[in-house]
């Protein structure tokens, strides 16, 4: 597969199918992921690999969670504290395309709850992720985790799997190191399904837009 192959097809994929993924094919993506560039080569990624019995307890437990009312805590933002232009009309967009595929009316609070919730059954996918960092790594090495993350996301589509990363994990932090053993100066970046994509599925085939590259890429040639 052509590298590029692999980046246009590259997209968050919402619905999985249960069928399982091979364990060969998902040790694969990780240890080549690991040949990620980073600052200094300090490889600050530490990554949770769920599936099974281990995968479902993460779900219920968060799920529970989530119907008990308990409270959360992020433990970085995720946004900017303020959305400007273009930033906010981009976040907008993509929500109002996602809903709108998924048949979820404007203002349909609760259908958009139930959408969200999938994002803790990993969308269905039979493996779950969590990346995490060091608490006290830097600015640098946050970058280094986003360049190793899009390398799991690219390397899947060589295998014929899909992912979604997950910020939505983060609130639920406790849970999450409690369960996978996870120590607490750790910080949970995101988690990433992965699995075999229901291509079929309306969210499966939001092609999310992209500002031209003449937005965001100044050439200086003299
Ligand atoms: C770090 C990160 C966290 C994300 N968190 C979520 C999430 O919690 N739930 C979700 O449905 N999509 C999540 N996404 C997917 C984005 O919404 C998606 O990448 C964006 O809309 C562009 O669409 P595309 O991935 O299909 O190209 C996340 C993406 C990234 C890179």
């Amino acid at each position: 597969m052509k590298v590029s192959d692999a980046i246009l097809g590259r997209r968050s994929m919402r619905t999985f199918r249960s069928d399982p993924v091979p364990r060969a094919d998902v040790e694969w993506i990780v240890d080549h992921a690991r040949r990620a560039a980073s600052n200094g080569n300090l490889q600050p990624w530490h990554l949770y690999v769920t599936t099974g019995a281990a995968r479902q307890r993460l779900v219920d437990a968060i799920l529970a969670a989530i119907d008990a009312g308990e409270p959360t805590a992020r433990e970085y933002g995720v946004y900017p504290a303020v959305f400007r232009p273009p930033y906010d009309e981009r976040r907008k967009t993509v929500g109002k395309q996602l809903y709108g595929v998924l048949g979820v009316p404007k203002g349909d609070a609760a259908g958009m709850a139930r959408q969200f919730r999938r994002n803790y059954e990993f969308f269905g996918a039979p493996v779950g992720m969590i990346l995490c960092i060091d608490r006290d790594m830097g600015q640098g090495q946050w970058l280094d985790c986003g360049a190793f993350l899009d390398q799991i996301m690219l390397l899947a589509r060589e295998k014929g799997l899909h992912t979604c990363a997950q910020g939505a994990f983060g609130p639920f932090h406790k849970i999450i190191k409690r369960l996978l053993g996870i120590p607490e100066d750790r910080i949970v970046l995101c988690g990433i399904a992965l699995g075999y994509a229901d291509e079929n599925e309306p969210p499966n085939n939001l092609v999310t837009e992209r500002a031209p590259a003449a937005d965001f890429a100044t050439w200086l040639d003299s």
